[in-house]
């Protein structure tokens, strides 16, 4: 069978574990072809590490011309996500595209307008933490019922800890031109798709976040957000780059259920009847309905979902395999983080869907005002995240 030639775009932190990804020889179906990076120091060193016999290209389009790549990683920084996505497409390549999906939706829907154009091409994102078991585990249980209707989520990610050296690795890092967000749109990506992927999407949020507390930067490093969903259900996410030890605790409460995901572990406990059900006919005052805990298995592979989210792109391209994390998806968890940034900029409610214009002309009076930090650029180990 014909393998899929690949080509990484960005060859930095996360680059370098794509190309080691399809080095390894675990992901079937592809071949990876060369690399582009627009530092020339970056294809200097993936020649001193990976040898000659790749292409080098020096920037994408180089790469969108080259009639033997079918296929593109996008591993630069976000803003260019959507970009380079729509200009691959309209290349005829298809792409795999890092989180998050890019840095404000508008841009995000063209790429989903652009790729709704070629459905003969694959556009897949790098959510590879719907590869993990423990969050497919309790999609499965809230879609099917298990916990009545939803009344309360909580997602407290504080363990993202980041210093300030992580911060002056990179130029773009942490500024409103070069990134623009910070652990809302560098780190939270996963947490917020997960949140929206399992629970659905609210309806209106309030936030509270801070801009360069603790650290020298332009961009958010701690948030708190209240949300509010159609049916009444509340959700609170608290999340920041600076504390340590930090917490990973996800709580997903329903009228018949609980589910608590914590330490690698997923818990559920169940009330016999319904809660709203029990309140309605009992007549005793205090008490609680009786709650089963249950004890539900979650299968780990020790398979990484990077690997995995790359091996259904390339058999959603040779075999149609349903994609896991479609391109359609990447909007929902990127207008959550919007609505987040824009209500603590305008301090007040911001409805879902956002207003996109307005999110981007707040988008760009912070760019007008960011500073390019002079900084050396490095690959760092990305053993340990995620
Ligand atoms: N899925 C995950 O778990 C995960 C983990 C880390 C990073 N990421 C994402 O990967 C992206 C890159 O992060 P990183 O830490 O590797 O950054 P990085 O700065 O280490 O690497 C980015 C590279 O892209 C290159 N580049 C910039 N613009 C380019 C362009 N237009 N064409 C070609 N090359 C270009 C830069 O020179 C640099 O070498 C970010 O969007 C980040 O959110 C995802």
């Amino acid at each position: 069978m014909k393998k899929v030639n690949v080509v990484i775009i960005g060859i930095g932190n996360i680059g370098n574990l794509h190309i080691n990804n399809i080095l390894s020889g675990e992901i079937q179906g592809v071949e990876l072809a060369g690399f582009c990076d627009i530092n020339p120091e970056k294809l200097v060193t993936a020649k001193e590490r990976y040898g000659e016999n790749y292409k080098f290209y020096g920037n994408a389009e180089e790469v969108f011309k080259d009639s033997e790549v079918d296929a593109v990683i996008i591993s630069t920084p976000h803003y260019d996500h959507p970009v380079l996505a729509i200009a691959a497409l309209k290349a005829g390549k298809h792409a795999l595209v890092e989180k998050p999906a890019g840095v404000y939706t508008k841009k995000v829907r063209e790429m989903i307008e652009e790729s709704q154009k070629h459905p003969e091409l694959t556009l897949s994102l790098m959510y590879n933490q719907r590869m993990n078991p423990i969050y497919q585990k309790a999609k499965e249980l809230v879609e099917a019922g298990e916990i009545g209707e939803l009344r309360r989520t909580n997602w407290i990610i504080t363990n993202w800890y980041r210093s300030q050296s992580y911060y002056n690795s990179g130029g773009w890092r942490a500024t409103w031109a070069g990134e623009g967000g910070g652990v809302l749109l560098n780190q939270d990506p996963h947490q917020l798709d997960l949140w929206q992927w399992i629970c659905g999407m609210p309806e209106r949020v309030y936030s509270f976040a801070y801009y360069g507390k603790r650290r020298e930067v332009e961009v958010e490093t701690e948030v708190t957000a209240y949300v509010e969903y159609a049916n009444g259900a509340t959700g609170v996410f608290v999340t920041t780059t600076t504390e340590t030890p930090g917490t990973n605790r996800f709580e997903i409460v329903g009228s018949q259920g609980k589910i608590v995901i914590e330490d690698e572990q997923l818990k559920f406990w169940r009330t016999v009847v319904d809660e709203a059900e029990w309140n309605e006919t009992y007549t005793g005052g205090f008490g609680e309905p009786e709650v089963w805990e249950i004890k539900i298995p979650v299968t780990f592979d020790g398979e990484s979902g990077h690997r995995k989210v790359t091996q259904n792109f390339v058999n959603n391209i040779l075999n149609g395999e349903k994609l896991v994390s479609p391109a359609e998806d990447g909007i929902f968890g990127l207008s959550i983080s919007n609505a987040i940034h824009l209500s603590s900029w305008l301090e007040r409610w911001v409805d879902l869907p956002i207003d996109e214009d307005l999110f981007l002309a707040e988008l760009n009076k912070r760019i007008a005002t960011s500073q390019v930090k002079d900084t050396k650029e490095q690959i760092l180990d990305t053993e340990g995240s995620y």
